[in-house]
């Protein structure tokens, strides 16, 4: 997503057959990557994971509590400032060609808005998903913590 939404804005030739694709798959798998993470929620709050190894310090365990949640709230912000960038900008999102609901009327001076906190929203929830692919990396191989075990 992060790879397809810069190629798109960036390095395509403008209105070309080949940014409207990017585009439409951009929009497209986001709208998948909203019904998984629905699915996701209510799996987590059908089950919660185990709890962390009693090793894990108090401010890591803090740290890795706030990440947490910041890495399901994020994806949904991100996705909602996608979306509401399209229909404020008079266009109506589409999934894989089926036209879904306008979520958001339209509000043209809302555009800039709306693409601003979707980039950098985005950005920011690549950083912390890095930090996060860092922390388990630490976790399993240098403290060797078995937190995979309970990601899993
Ligand atoms: C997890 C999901 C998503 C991620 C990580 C993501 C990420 C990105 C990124 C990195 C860009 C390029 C920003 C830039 O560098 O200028 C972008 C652009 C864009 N995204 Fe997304 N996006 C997601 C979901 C969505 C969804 C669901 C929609 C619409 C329903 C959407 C609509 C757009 C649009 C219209 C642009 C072009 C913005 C412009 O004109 O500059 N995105 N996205």
């Amino acid at each position: 997503m992060w790879g397809c939404g810069y190629t798109m804005t960036t390095w395509v030739e403008e209105d070309s057959a080949l940014e409207e694709i990017l585009f439409d798959l951009h929009i497209s798998v986001g709208v998948t990557l909203l019904f998984l993470l629905i699915l996701r929620i209510a799996v987590r709050l059908a089950y919660a994971p185990p709890p962390l190894p009693d090793t894990i310090r108090r401010i890591e365990r803090i740290g890795a509590h706030a990440g947490h949640v910041a890495l399901y709230i994020l994806p949904a912000v991100v996705i909602g400032f996608g979306w509401a960038e399209v229909d404020v900008g008079g266009h109506q999102v589409q999934w894989f060609g089926i036209p879904v609901a306008k979520v958001f009327p339209t509000v043209e001076v809302w555009e800039g808005l709306t693409e601003t906190l979707h980039r950098w929203l985005a950005y920011t929830m690549l950083s912390v998903a890095l930090v996060h692919v860092a922390a388990v990396i630490k976790h399993r191989w240098i403290d060797h913590h078995d937190i995979l075990y309970r990601m899993i």
